[in-house]
């Protein structure tokens, strides 16, 4: 349980650090200061707890509370049944499902989308230029888009479509012949190629093929592959900054690579959102390269003094590795080198899945941080668009972004995406102790940022401003997830440790003191209106082995349901809320999984206590009826990205890293190889995965 996350990571992988040094309140201190303010304990539940959470029992129920401005009355949901068997634990090397469903491997690292390349040899044997043109590694967020006949998006097909994959990272001892190397100092520019170009995201036609199941169109016009060393347009408020300008792009208005592609959102016109989470550890920062105007910003980013960049990118001779390198080498400003360079990372990066010859655009409105996700509420006509993003990071914050321009549903196409997502309104949030919340503004409409110069700067430097204006800790932001029906919106904490998370004040009520296994949390906006700065929340579920004391098992979890690292988070069109798990914590017991979930809604449970007086409030415990297992995964990797076919019949998850503490010549998976030969002795790789029900229904329930 005190296993480090990524402790099984290769040594090139950059821990998300907490580079926030802030002395903003931590959700943790807000539970805390909850919590101390209850003193007597009543038959399991405090007098004080009750009168907290009073307002929330009224609302659920229809009522209203009067000391609560952001309380709207919302209906119950309907909840849909679940109709499997659990999956039990595993430490087997293959993807288990329930009974009753079958698997196949829909897109695996190195598979060719084009004639004229070889099939992947499992030996490391291709050529970096390749991978232009192959699937990338660390498959993550991810998007079925259904397919017309005339190409364009068609949003309820479910037999013809374009899946977008985002190629997060990668586990560089397998794809090379040996792993990795270094030659005097430098890395070999042909396996940097390599793994630049195992960055990034897919763009690949599938079609259905017998039944349900889903096949890959090879060499469709479709299918395309932007890698770190693709070229990205700069739009919105930042765009043509002097703090964006580099020698690739003098007018700050393009850049070259998208990087550490995690989840993904994407918008109701019809394009892809990908998100660049960890990309501060890319970049190489001299050991003396201190006194630079931006050391501030760089600083809390984490693009840290003496940090040579993740696999030694920028060491190869030439502009092309030159680029991964933030040092100053020219005596005019920053479009004559790459000093500026890490300011076009940390966007939501729009790609348009119709057009294989479009630019993909970094809009810059969304800020910049690091972005786990960008799930849009559910658009109302008339209405601004809503956006919901976490930056995962120890001690990072939750964001919005509402548009400008409210909602048509008759713009269509590319172009809207410069209509809605370059102008509008980015939000940080704050959680009250008494169960509110509220969205504040980061703009130089807000008087506590004054001392921005201009809203580019406030977006570049995002981190920053959401630090002046008080915003709250949180034990690092994974995915968003927004209810079809009810609004409301669900994130992943998915772990923090001991060592930084705030101690103070937590010895009589904490409820969770290195809180390994993490949490998910949600919120209501007030008056159901996505747009609104007001909004009423509560802990949906606690991620907990199910052995562990009900005062820390705070969800009652059983061997049928118990997680740990929530991470993956998505709601599909029924209701069914799908978690994945990246976990570190508890696979001693098992790899890591996928669950299906029916929640209620904010406020259906109530105070709890526990072990020494521990209290907290929280959702109604799930049961095994509104949580259930549905997939583990093979040996060493997370689950990650998901998707449907409209018609509910093909769900496609991500299995990323699997054996990834592995070494070329020690395999620790041979996943998926080993799916159907137990035998099997290939290397590891990630993929994408289709999942069918035999009998042809619908997925779950
Ligand atoms: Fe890329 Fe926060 O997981
Ligand atoms: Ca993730
Ligand atoms: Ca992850």
């Amino acid at each position: 349980m005190s296993k480090n996350r990524y402790a099984h990571k290769p040594e090139t992988y950059t821990e998300p650090d907490d580079d926030n040094p802030s002395a903003n309140f931590h959700f943790t201190d807000i539970l805390n200061a909850r919590l101390t303010r209850r003193q007597t304990v009543i038959g399991g539940l405090s007098a004080t707890t009750a009168a907290l959470f009073g307002s929330f029992s009224l609302s659920a129920c229809g009522g209203s509370s009067s000391d609560n401005p952001a309380t709207p009355a919302t209906p119950p949901v309907t909840k849909a049944a679940l109709n499997f068997s659990a999956v039990g634990h595993s430490l087997d090397d293959i993807v288990k499902v329930p009974a009753g469903y079958s698997v196949g491997v829909l897109y695996a690292l190195g598979d060719p989308q084009q004639f004229g390349d070889a099939s992947w040899s499992g030996n490391g044997a291709e050529t970096g230029e390749s991978y232009d043109r192959r699937a990338g590694d660390h498959h993550d967020g991810m998007h079925f888009f259904g397919l017309a006949d005339d190409g364009t998006y068609a949003a309820s097909r479910s037999d013809r479509g374009v899946l977008c994959v985002n190629h997060e990272n990668i586990t560089q001892a397998y794809l090379h012949a040996a792993g990795p190397t270094t030659v005097a100092g430098a890395r070999p520019a042909a396996e940097v190629d390599k793994e630049v170009n195992c960055h990034g995201v897919s763009v690949l036609e599938l079609k259905r093929a017998t039944g349900n199941a889903l096949q890959y169109v090879r060499a469709s016009r479709l299918n395309r592959r932007l890698t770190a060393a693709s070229r990205f347009a700069i739009e919105g408020p930042a765009a043509g900054s002097a703090r964006m300008k580099t020698l690739y792009a003098a007018d700050g208005a393009a850049t070259r690579g998208t990087v550490n592609n995690c989840a993904n959102g994407y918008t109701p016109w019809g394009t892809y959102l990908t998100c660049e989470e960890n990309w501060a550890g890319y970049f190489k920062r001299a050991a003396t390269d201190t006194a630079r105007t931006d050391a501030k910003s760089l600083d809390r980013y984490g693009v840290k003094t003496g940090q040579s960049g993740n696999y030694g990118w920028s060491t190869p001779e030439g502009d092309l590795y030159r680029r991964w390198d933030t040092s100053s080498t020219a005596a005019v400003d920053g479009s004559a080198d790459y000093r500026n360079i890490a300011n076009t990372f940390g966007w939501v990066v729009e790609i348009d899945p119709f057009d294989p010859a479009s630019t993909p655009v970094k809009r810059t409105a969304l800020g910049r941080f690091g972005h786990e996700g960008c799930q849009p509420a559910n658009p109302v006509e008339g209405q601004p668009l809503v956006f919901y993003m976490g930056d995962d990071s120890r001690n990072e914050y939750i964001y919005k972004f509402v548009s400008k321009a409210p909602w048509s549903a008759a713009d269509k196409g590319r172009a809207a995406g410069a209509t809605y997502l370059n102008e509008g309104t980015l939000y940080v949030a704050k959680f009250n102790a008494d169960g509110t919340g509220s969205w504040v503004a980061l703009s130089t409409s807000n008087p506590a940022l004054a001392s921005f110069a201009s809203d580019a700067d406030i977006l570049i430097d995002t981190r920053l401003a959401a630090d002046i204006v008080g915003a709250t800790k949180m034990d690092r932001p994974e995915w968003t997830a927004v209810h079809p029906t009810n609004g409301e919106v669900y994130v992943t904490l998915t772990n923090g440790t001991s060592a930084v998370r705030p101690q103070s004040a937590t010895d009589a009520a904490n409820p969770r003191p290195g809180n390994v296994n993490g949490h998910i949390v949600r919120w209501r906006e007030a008056n159901s209106r996505a747009d609104a700065t007001q909004f009423q929340w509560d802990v949906y579920l606690f991620g907990s082995p199910s052995a562990e004391a009900p005062g820390y098992n705070l969800s009652a979890l059983t061997d049928n349901n118990d997680f740990s690292s929530p991470d993956g988070l998505w709601f599909d069109s029924r209701g069914v809320l799908w978690i994945e798990t990246d976990d570190g914590a508890y696979t001693s017991t098992t790899n890591c999984m996928l669950l299906a979930a029916t929640p209620g809604q904010v406020g259906d449970g109530g105070a709890i206590t526990a072990g020494g007086g521990t209290a907290t409030f929280k959702g109604a415990n799930p049961g095994e009826q509104n949580l259930r297992r549905f997939l583990v995964g093979p040996k060493e990797c997370e689950l990650t990205g998901i998707a449907m076919t409209p018609d509910n019949k093909t769900l496609m998850v991500n299995i990323q890293h699997p054996g990834e503490g592995g070494t070329a010549s020690k395999l620790t998976s041979h996943w998926p190889d080993s799916q159907g030969n137990a035998a099997s002795t290939a290397r590891p790789r990630s993929a994408t995965i289709f999942i069918t029900k035999d009998d042809g229904g619908a997925i779950g329930i």
